[in-house]
């Protein structure tokens, strides 16, 4: 497997360093695994990054030594990185590490993604470095210094937001494989008489063997009424002709994920369907044709809703028309309603994301249609490329 070039992760540490200083951070403690891989390429179930002004330093334990022997031999870990090997609980190895690290007194902690229980115990512990144990200052361990924790949010995220040239031609790729892989499931998978498990099962499988490394998320596959449910799980259900099947699928390619949906008719579509189907394809066009660097998300979101508004189709649907894609399946940009707490959003030249109108009709069916796009100054690049009307034929 091939990873961000070192001297790419080199600028991304970079950039991190002068948002810690922007926030009187001396450190921040990264403990989000995508974010770790994010400046290491160090991908796994756990593990602790502390990035500090003039040191970056992995806690992992042995249950990756390998694999890091194996990034460090291969010239992928970033140049300065120093690796902490956990023995026991990774939060007593990284108060150690804070304590002795020389990091500065001011340490940020990814304030999403620590329990309120490990802060407690992670500031309690911290609160006490330097000062001695039980009756005596002999015991005290001088080499400790005192840390305060500071919470941050999206610190790591807001760099993410903006992909690199490197994340950008993976995801390039990845859209290219999504794409061919639903091209291929449209014709030969989602047919009548299989039950959406098997479909399910059969998608699944293809993503793999394109070269994916796992799917990005549980594969809907949502047949007839169960075409409503946005989120529908693939159960056991039997497809039959004349059913709408809505099928959403992504895959993770080099730690990057796509995401894509199809919704397809089984036999000839009904008049209904027809016009459902047409109303989401103009809702999707309509989003797409706002989709461009300057533009606020929930511009693009009010774009989709509002065509389908006009169409009659206000209430049928009621999710967001896209979000960010990239290490996550779900990241930054949020392509919603404004929410009134919250700044706007504006997309930006290198974002990533969906756009995914749907209509929902319950007891009926549903229609959602899909696709990933980079943003561009002048409006989007599209990374997936399916036929929208591969079986409603020339519905679009
Ligand atoms: N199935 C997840 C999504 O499309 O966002
Ligand atoms: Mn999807
Ligand atoms: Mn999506």
């Amino acid at each position: 497997m091939t990873f961000a070039p070192p001297d790419l992760l080199r600028a991304r540490v970079a950039r991190l360093r002068r948002a810690l200083e922007a926030a009187s951070l001396d450190a921040l403690v990264v403990s989000h695994l995508p974010n770790i891989f994010y400046f290491s390429n160090f991908s796994a179930s756990a593990g602790v990054l502390v990035v500090g002004a003039s040191r970056l330093y992995l806690l992992a334990d042995f249950r990756y030594s390998a694999a890091i022997d194996a990034l460090a031999a291969d010239g992928w870990l970033p140049d300065e990185i120093e690796v902490g090997r956990v023995d026991g609980s990774y939060d007593q190895a990284l108060v150690r590490a804070l304590e002795t690290g020389g990091w500065g007194p001011r340490v940020g902690f990814e304030g999403a993604r620590v329990s309120v229980k490990q802060h407690g115990w992670l500031a309690a512990r911290l609160a006490t470095s330097g000062q001695p144990e039980g009756d005596g200052a002999a015991q005290a361990d001088r080499s400790a210094t005192a840390v305060a924790l500071v919470s941050t949010d999206g610190l790591v995220e807001a760099l993410r937001r903006r992909k690199d040239e490197y994340e950008l031609d993976v995801l390039r790729e990845a859209g290219r494989r999504l794409s061919a892989v639903a091209r291929d499931v449209l014709h030969d998978v989602v047919v009548a008489g299989r039950s959406e498990q098997a479909i399910a099962a059969d998608i699944d499988w293809r993503v793999r063997a394109a070269g994916f490394e796992r799917p990005a998320f549980e594969t809907i596959v949502a047949s007839g009424p169960n075409a409503a449910l946005p989120h529908a799980h693939a159960g056991e259900r039997v497809t039959e002709a004349c059913d709408l099947v809505v099928v959403d699928f992504g895959g993770v390619y080099r730690g990057y994920c796509v995401d894509l949906t199809r919704t397809v008719a089984l036999g000839a579509p009904t008049e209904r369907m027809i016009d459902l189907y047409r109303a989401v394809a103009s809702a999707q066009d309509a989003a797409l044709g706002r989709v461009r660097a300057g533009v606020p998300a929930h511009v693009v979101d009010a774009a989709a809703r509002d065509r389908l508004a006009e169409l009659g189709l206000g209430e049928a649907f009621g999710h967001g028309t896209g979000h960010g894609l990239g290490l996550e399946v779900h990241e930054e940009p949020r392509i919603g309603k404004r929410r009134p707490d919250d700044p706007p959003t504006e997309l930006d030249a290198g974002m990533v994301c969906t756009i995914e109108p749907g209509a929902y009709l319950p007891g009926f069916g549903g229609v959602r249609l899909e696709d990933d796009v980079i943003v561009t100054p002048d409006g989007c690049e599209m990374i997936t490329d399916v036929p929208r009307d591969a079986q409603l034929l020339s519905l679009t």
